[in-house]
């Protein structure tokens, strides 16, 4: 079906034009959100679209989750918000203690509550730094851990977001993240792993010794550059590095957590424990709500009140929190993710070889990176864009490659339907 109304679209980004700054947006195209439910969402004008980025991994129980809308609309009842930095609420401290509980390993965990994703990424920092009384914290190329001034500098995926904001805060420094693809013709993995694992050693020689550095901070699976996951070896590697040099091995969760990786969380393809760990977007399912959560003895360092803001741990997101780790659970959805995300590959791999302008269908539960070749950036914005005037919303990342991330809930048909709309987009296109 053919999108055709939209006079209201037009007149609100007109205004959007007119009084939003664009550093807030990294334009797709042109859709104004209405409402939705489940893995469907509507237009300010009536046009219905499957949804295949879920407000970028932001509501794996989908969109009006009944649960979750029942949550909120009774803790907006009986409180709004109180300052959880001077008093309790009940919430918040279920919240943490469920939290505490479900991160990996069996440390006990404390946890820390904040607003947005980036806020989560920036704690890890002073958390870290604070329990080490070291400075240099580590990250990858290609990650991205958020906008704020210090989750920027977290940040490598794009030089925009460092551009003409800096001083970025200091010691921070980014290394080559091991994407599978970068192995030399006949490498083997573990050599792969070796060789990337080496750059830290080097940089221990050379450079930065390792007693100056706090933590590696990495995503286990790198989410905004396309879906790629580091070999096994790699990451055994690098937790052993950590913990032989007293620093701390830190994850990012926040874009895929909460089973969108088929997993409840991403680092448990590993089976590690990091010693902190930033969670979000799905948490609350979209409502504001981050956190850090951390092995006991080293979220008790920080002085108080160095991780504490006025609207962290608001009530009503903690208890759509708590709502959603219930769906998530109810429904089996960390299970669905890795059902479904199988059936969508081999999907996705019969589109490949009819249309061999696809390099690679990389799919860890239902999350997924559709890689083109990298001169076809003209032909993905106009397949995202024919998608999107069929339908269908799906985003492209790092210009040549779909990201692939429905809510957990979608039905199988509903994602054999959208990705026939990807067929005939490419049909028409190449
Ligand atoms: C892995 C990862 N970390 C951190 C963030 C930042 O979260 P937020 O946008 O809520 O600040 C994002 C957002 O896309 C992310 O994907």
């Amino acid at each position: 079906m053919t999108q055709q109304k939209n006079p209201k679209r037009q007149r609100l980004i007109a205004m959007d034009h007119q009084y939003v700054a664009p550093a807030g947006r990294v334009s797709k195209f042109d859709l104004v959100v209405d409402h939705g439910l489940g893995a469907k969402i509507w237009d300010v004008d009536g046009n219905a679209y499957i949804d295949f980025l879920a407000s970028a991994s932001a509501v794996n129980v989908g969109h009006g989750n009944a649960k979750v809308v029942a949550a909120i609309h009774q803790q907006t009842d009986k409180l709004i918000h109180y300052i959880s930095g001077y008093f309790y609420h009940g919430p918040a401290i279920k919240l943490a203690k469920r939290l505490a509980l479900l991160a990996p390993g069996k440390t006990p965990k404390k946890v820390s509550f904040s607003t947005s994703g980036s806020e989560a990424a920036e704690a890890v920092v002073k958390f870290a730094r604070s329990y080490t009384k070291r400075s240099v914290i580590l990250t990858f190329q290609n990650s991205w851990h958020g906008t704020t001034l210090g989750a920027a500098s977290l940040s490598a995926i794009d030089g925009n977001m460092h551009r003409d904001i800096g001083p970025l805060i200091p010691d921070i420094h980014h290394l080559p993240f091991p994407d599978p693809n970068k192995r030399f013709p006949g490498e083997s993995i573990t050599d792969f792993s070796s060789r990337y694992l080496k750059d830290f050693t080097d940089l221990f020689e050379h450079d930065i010794p390792a007693d100056q550095v706090a933590a590696i901070l990495i995503e286990p699976i790198q989410g905004d550059a396309g879906i790629i996951m580091p070999p096994n070896s790699y990451m055994q590697g690098l937790y052993q590095l950590c913990h032989e040099n007293g620093i701390l091995f830190c994850t990012d969760e926040i874009n895929q957590g909460f089973g969108r990786s088929g997993k409840l969380w991403s680092i448990d393809h590993f089976n590690l424990e990091p010693d902190l760990m930033a969670v979000g977007k799905s948490l609350a399912s979209g409502m504001p709500l981050s956190a850090i959560i951390g092995k006991a003895p080293i979220m008790d360092t920080l002085a108080s009140p160095a991780n504490a803001t006025t609207t962290a741990a608001n009530p009503i997101c903690c208890a759509a929190a708590l709502a959603t780790i219930d769906e998530l659970e109810a429904l089996h959805l960390t299970e669905r993710s890795d059902e479904l995300g199988k059936f969508s590959k081999t999907q996705f791999l019969n589109l490949q070889k009819d249309f061999p302008v696809i390099k690679q269908v990389r799919m860890v539960g239902l999350n997924g990176g559709i890689e083109f070749e990298e001169s076809q950036t003209k032909l993905v914005t106009d397949l995202c864009n024919y998608c999107f005037e069929h339908g269908l919303i799906i985003i492209s990342t790092m210009d040549h490659i779909l990201r692939f991330q429905p809510p957990l809930v979608i039905t199988k048909d509903e994602l054999t339907q959208g990705i026939n709309i990807i067929r005939e987009g490419l049909l028409k296109l190449t």
